[in-house]
């Protein structure tokens, strides 16, 4: 089966991996026939295509995901840099998944277990994820239930923290000239895009970020993407799904997540401070030199886009950051 493009969405699953998902769902509920799935709904996204399933193992429905990750048409230098990461991920997440079920079980939080992987075909069968995402589940922030709310977003903290902890354990990631490579491009942009008193504080506060950092230790494989999207919830639930299994520096994902709850409109005024602490206790290590650099990172990747709500706040983010004596 080769990778689809993003002109040439599958209309259905591949009858080879369904099989195979059906066959590690039997021996994980040591069921002695294999399960058979429905398709419940297709799903086209701008970047991947995706099918909910269900089956009935023993007299309990249980539901799952099939998503094939697209690769574009157009750019093909663009696509193979895709195709490559995409498939280096699903190869991590064969690895880590089991690390990561034993302690996100403790953590008592969810994640999309892979069933079945297939790199080549960038396609992959997860188990469902109880709940909504978060961006359509405030409400849990709202008077009344602001308490679980940030217990489930502490939640997500402890979370993002043991993802990067089971990504420790897939070895050495990036080195510090490649870690100037990626923040060159940032730079560059904000060279172009931001006033000089701006940038002359940025030049000086980047570098020595940098060097505080040990690399060794801050450059782990991580979620990287906890968007409202990728975050499920219901009242009692909370569960992560969509990992891309890259190298991160440490605190990124975490970062990320953060300044998202400083400035979406889905989060109420008044509980901003409160989830994002919570989100940060739960994470527990938020005062580490790769976290104060992932954050201004984040906040700077905004702060340079074209104006709107977000930008505004990332610019007075920005100024408030350097203003302080850490980022
Ligand atoms: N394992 C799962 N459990 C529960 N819901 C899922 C699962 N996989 C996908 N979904 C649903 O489908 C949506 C999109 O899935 P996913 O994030 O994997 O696709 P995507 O193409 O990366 O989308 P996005 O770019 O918005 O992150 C999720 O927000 C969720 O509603
Ligand atoms: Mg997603």
């Amino acid at each position: 089966m080769r990778p689809t493009r993003t002109s040439g969405r599958p209309l259905a699953p591949d009858a080879r991996l369904l099989e195979q998902a059906a066959r590690t769902l039997a021996e994980r509920r040591g069921l002695p026939a294999l399960p058979d799935w429905t398709v419940l709904q297709r799903q086209e996204r701008r970047r991947s295509t995706l099918f909910r399933l269900s089956a009935v193992c023993a007299g309990v429905d249980v539901h799952a995901w099939a998503k094939v990750d697209a690769v574009d048409d157009g750019d093909a230098a663009a696509a193979e840099r895709r195709l490559a990461r995409f498939r280096e991920s699903l190869l991590c997440e064969l690895r880590v998944a089991p690390v990561l079920e034993d302690r996100f079980c403790h953590l008592g939080v969810g994640f999309d277990v892979p069933l079945a992987i297939d790199p080549e075909a960038l396609a992959a069968v997860r188990l469902e994820v109880a709940g909504r995402p978060l961006g359509r589940a405030a409400t849990y922030l709202r008077p009344g239930r602001q308490k679980r709310g940030l217990d489930l977003l502490a939640r997500v903290g402890a979370a993002l923290r043991a993802a990067e902890d089971a990504g420790a354990t897939l070895g050495p990631s990036f080195d510090r000239p490649a870690l100037h490579r990626r923040l060159d491009p940032y730079l560059q942009q904000a060279r172009e895009r931001l006033d000089v008193g701006v940038m002359a504080m940025l030049e000086d506060r980047i570098p020595s970020l940098v060097s505080a950092i040990d690399i060794e230790v801050a450059a782990v494989h991580a979620h990287g993407d906890p968007s409202p999207t990728n975050v499920l919830a219901n009242g009692t639930q909370v569960g992560l799904i969509d990992f891309s299994w890259r190298p991160y520096l440490a605190g990124e994902s975490v970062a990320h997540l953060a300044a998202r709850l400083s400035c979406e409109p889905w989060v109420p005024d008044r509980w901003r401070r409160k989830a994002r602490d919570a989100l940060l206790s739960g994470y527990g290590r938020a005062n580490v030199p790769s976290w104060h650099l992932s954050y201004l990172v984040r906040v700077l990747r905004w702060a340079v886009k074209p104006d709107s709500p977000t930008s505004r706040w990332a610019r007075d983010e920005l100024d408030r950051l350097l203003a302080t004596s850490t980022a």
